[in-house]
């Protein structure tokens, strides 16, 4: 098979890039076309590549590279179920859980959608249950806090959503608190447990292999809290104060989760795609099954848009490509992302997961070793707190970043002027911050001449993606935007996105120091790790003594 970086396809974007070196966007920028060549709408949702270092050349050549690549061919493979994640023998069917109820998907002779209408009808049932204050806790009592226990895609995804789409909470469900831990160390469940009343407390136990030991840790810490609170024994407490999300119905339920208070996904769903399963109960539980359909709706249509749309003007592959430009082509690999919008606070953080878990990679498909990037750097925060932290680096450091700013249109409809006006602000230091990465000292006027200190480069790309307004359709449709423009980049580069053998030996290692931990002496390990635990011992030891 021929590296695609040996290909025709790749070959002519190389001499391309070489014949735009030297041009700069704010030479590009006076073309008042501009924006209309380069700016791509679909539905409620626009995407601006004209701060990109791109000219129409440069477009027609990547789709030309998709072509090359069978982007369109892997699409069908993907919506069609055929097993993609191929170091796993899965598929990948995440747009399944949101395809609307009637459809049909056969996977291995079942019925997906049917399946997945089920689970969510299920989901439906306990938080509806739950909503209306019929699930009792130990003592009789209406459950009123849910805690999520997870971590990675069992976390990341719910806790983003839930942040973002807060105020479309209905009023039924206000009465409920939600809280989302994670850390290994116990950290937010000591800081959460003080807070909550145990005979109200419900715990979702979210983790599709039901293995990963941080979850189990908190979900064993939580159990315990309840018994020794409760006196009561550990069968009514698994009854009443645990729901389990997995994949693994088998390890729930020996850990003693019940079956009927268990909620399925399957294998065919990626841990960081599995917001849209029941792993997304916190969401269905903050804004209502309602909105949560409406979430599924809005993922689905970008779907549909993904599936069919040509690629001149499909939002997923045209963001996937403009990536594959700059890392590839520009040697640009670090990725900043931006929201303009407080509550997208925790998207940085679900991109993290979804892009370099999925393609950071360095083995092709067929398992050889491959010699172009994938995966640049990616990191984030809220765009406007941003400034005031990494900007510095983005407008005068050494570094080439390509930046993703992304802002609703619309804020604050009958919430007050003061608002609205905050909004007006955020927006227009948004347009403002892309602007003088793009133009930078071209934008200052003749007597603002500055000295070297104060000199910007300008010529850092970016992207602007406008959602009309922030809700549960458009989030959706947001969500899976960046899904289907990692699978697009995987495809390009031929990696498998869907697998993460590179986080599974640390979790071996980690066992194994366990071990070493309880008995340090004579560790036979590198030098470095043979001090550390040297170290540790000697700590616990020395307080050991104080007290
Ligand atoms: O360790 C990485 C990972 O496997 C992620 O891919 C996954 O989202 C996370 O751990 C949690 O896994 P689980 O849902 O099985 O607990």
């Amino acid at each position: 098979m021929v590296a695609v970086d040996s290909t025709k396809a790749w070959t002519e974007l190389q001499q391309h890039a070489a014949q735009l070196t030297g041009s700069h966007l704010k030479d590009l920028l006076n073309d008042a076309q501009r924006f209309d060549r380069f700016s791509f709408s679909y539905d409620k949702y626009l995407l601006d590549l004209s701060k990109q270092r791109i000219n129409d050349e440069t477009l027609k050549k990547l789709i030309g590279l998709a072509d090359q690549q069978d982007l369109k061919g892997w699409i069908e493979r993907l919506f069609s179920a055929e097993k993609v994640n191929d170091s796993e023998q899965r598929a990948a069917l995440h747009m399944a859980l949101r395809q609307p109820a009637g459809g049909l998907l056969l996977h291995e002779g079942l019925d997906v959608v049917a399946n997945v209408q089920d689970s969510l009808q299920k989901m439906q049932a306990l938080v509806e249950q739950i909503q209306r204050a019929q699930w009792r806790g130990y003592d009789g009592r209406p459950i009123r806090s849910i805690v999520n226990i997870g971590v990675g895609g069992s976390s990341l995804g719910p806790l983003m959503v839930c942040e973002a789409l807060e105020q479309y909470a209905p009023d039924e469900m206000r009465h409920l608190d939600l809280y989302f831990v994670s850390s290994m160390d116990g950290s937010e469940l000591e800081k959460v447990l003080p807070s909550l009343d145990p005979a109200t407390t419900l715990f979702i136990v979210a983790s599709k292999t039901f293995t990963t030991v941080d979850t189990l840790a908190n979900a064993n810490t939580a159990r315990e809290w309840l018994l020794a609170a409760s006196k009561q024994p550990i069968e009514l407490i698994n009854q009443h104060h645990f729901v389990a999300a997995t994949a693994s119905p088998e390890a729930a339920l020996r850990w003693g989760v019940p079956e009927d208070h268990q909620l399925l996904l399957w294998d065919w769903v990626g841990g960081r795609y599995s917001l849209w399963s029941v792993i997304g109960m916190p969401i269905a539980l903050k804004i209502g099954m309602a909105q949560f359909r409406e979430m599924l709706h809005g993922a689905h249509k970008m779907d549909e848009h993904f599936r069919l749309t040509p690629f001149e003007n499909n939002l997923p592959v045209l963001l996937g490509l403009i990536g594959v430009w700059n890392i590839n082509f520009l040697d640009i690999h670090a990725h900043a992302i931006l929201p303009y919008d407080g509550r997208l606070a925790q998207f940085p953080a679900y991109l993290e997961q979804l892009e370099m878990e999925s393609n950071g990679k360095s083995v092709n498909r067929s398992g050889q070793r491959i010699d172009y990037r994938t995966c640049p750097v990616l990191w984030g925060q809220v765009g406007s707190n941003a400034q005031h932290a990494f900007y510095q680096l983005l407008h005068q450091g050494t570094e080439p970043v390509m930046c993703d700013f992304i802002s609703p249109a619309v804020r604050y409809g009958d919430d007050g002027e003061e608002l609205q006006e905050q909004h007006q602000l955020s927006l227009a230091n948004c347009l403002a911050q892309s602007r003088l990465l793009a133009l930078g000292d071209s934008m200052l006027t003749k007597d603002e001449v500055p000295s070297s200190y104060k000199h910007y480069d300008g010529n850092q790309p970016s992207t602007t993606l406008m959602l009309q307004t922030l809700d549960p359709e458009s989030l959706g449709g947001l969500i899976a935007l960046y899904e289907h423009k990692v699978f697009v980049q995987s495809v390009i580069w031929e990696i498998n996105p869907f697998d993460q053998w590179g986080v599974e030996q640390g979790k071996k290692v980690a066992t194994s120091l366990l071990e070493k931990l309880a008995q340090p002496e004579g560790s036979d390990l590198d030098a470095s790790t043979n001090g550390l635990l040297d170290y540790i011992q000697n700590q616990v030891q020395g307080m050991k003594h104080e007290n």
